[in-house]
């Protein structure tokens, strides 16, 4: 099938599949642990794609021009069979670039198998380098030592790696300049997220968050920064390097300075339902499509109906929408994959 665009021109290059809806932590801007308590529903297993459909939707997505999958979640490290699953989709499929964002926590433990499976990068995140706060933002008070040992192994596995760290005002703000001295140090590059308002429980308001040109600004102040240009299209950071050449930062700023122009980025939710954005409030249930029996050419028909129909630019639209105008229903980050 050729590569496939929607309404506004956009391909789709790019697949987040979250594999699991659980996570070990209860990030209070994601899962805060009063709404993921021990009664949540999580997903039944037998709701969860295994590791063959899986890959046989993302060979299909691939025949649809996808070029990157990245495997998220909740945390996709809980899942026995991930090391299976990056095999397949790296050497079994081909996909050129294939990555996986964790929190980092059972990361030493498993760096090594997922290199050797083919996984090509690690995103890990990590809001605060000082105990308390990282306690904090991780709801559980967990030892940031932990992940950051992760990252030390990850990287001796030959992992390039970014860090992500979610910036909310008044809580880890004051983390961004040691961050940034930390992660330099050790060339990894870092990318401060702009606090979004995805699902119903974060309790998201706007004074939380804190806008990329503060950031930029902050920095700056210590470290002179320079915008370097976006590495390919679509790029959902923007990136600057230090003048004193010792690498560089990224900012997403999905709030203040929305990106959906270039949006070229599928979801799938880890009960197989296609998202076409972040903030859309329904999937399309691609695993049901393949669990009724339905053949390959079937499902890229599907799955090509869906994005050639595609015209969402949510984050663009709802700027300058007074809050009330911007409530509809929603869907959490665990669940769609962030
Ligand atoms: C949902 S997590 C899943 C992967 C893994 N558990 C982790 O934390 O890296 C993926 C990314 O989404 C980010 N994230 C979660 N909730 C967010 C929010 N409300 N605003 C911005 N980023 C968020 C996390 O910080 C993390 O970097
Ligand atoms: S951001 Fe990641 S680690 Fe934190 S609660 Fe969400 S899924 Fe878990």
């Amino acid at each position: 099938m050729a590569a496939v665009r929607d309404t506004l021109g956009r391909p789709i290059r790019d697949l987040r599949i979250s594999v699991t809806d659980r996570c070990n932590f209860r990030c209070p801007y994601c899962m805060p642990k009063e709404a993921f308590g021990p009664d949540h529903p999580f997903m039944a297993d037998s709701r969860l794609m295994t590791g063959g459909e899986l890959a046989r939707i993302v060979r299909v997505f691939v025949g649809a021009g996808v070029e990157k999958v990245r495997l998220t979640g909740g945390e996709p490290l809980l899942r026995g069979d991930l090391p299976a699953i990056i095999r397949e989709i790296k050497h079994g499929i081909g996909v050129p670039d294939v990555s996986l964002t964790t929190n980092g926590w059972f990361l030493a433990r498993h760096a090594a198998a997922l290199r050797s499976a083919g996984l090509d990068r690690l995103n890990v995140s990590v809001d605060a380098l000082d105990g308390a706060i990282a306690g904090r933002m991780n709801g559980l008070g967990y030892r940031v030592s932990r992940v950051l040992d992760g990252i030390d192994a990850a990287a001796a596995a030959g992992f390039p790696i970014k860090i992500n760290c979610v910036l909310q005002g008044g809580v880890n703000d004051g983390e961004i300049i040691p961050l940034c001295d930390y992660f330099r140090a050790r060339g990894h590059t870092l990318r401060f997220i702009e606090f979004m308002d995805v699902g119903t429980t974060n309790r998201w308001s706007l004074p939380q968050v804190v806008p990329a040109r503060e950031v930029v600004a902050r920095i700056s102040a210590v470290w002179p920064l320079e915008p370097v240009g976006p590495a390919y299209r679509g790029e959902v950071a923007s990136r600057y390097r230090y003048a004193d050449g010792r690498g560089e930062i990224g900012i997403v700023s999905s709030v203040t300075e929305p990106f959906c122009r270039d949006c070229n980025r599928a979801r799938l939710s880890a009960d197989g339902r296609l998202f076409t954005c972040l903030f859309a409030a329904e999937g399309r249930d691609v695993l049901g499509l393949v669990r009724s029996g339905a053949g390959d050419a079937e499902i890229s028909r599907f799955i090509a109906g869906i994005w050639g129909a595609r015209s969402d630019r949510y984050s663009d639209e709802r700027a300058g929408l007074p809050p009330a105008a911007q409530a509809r229903g929603k869907i959490e980050m665990s669940y769609i994959g962030g």
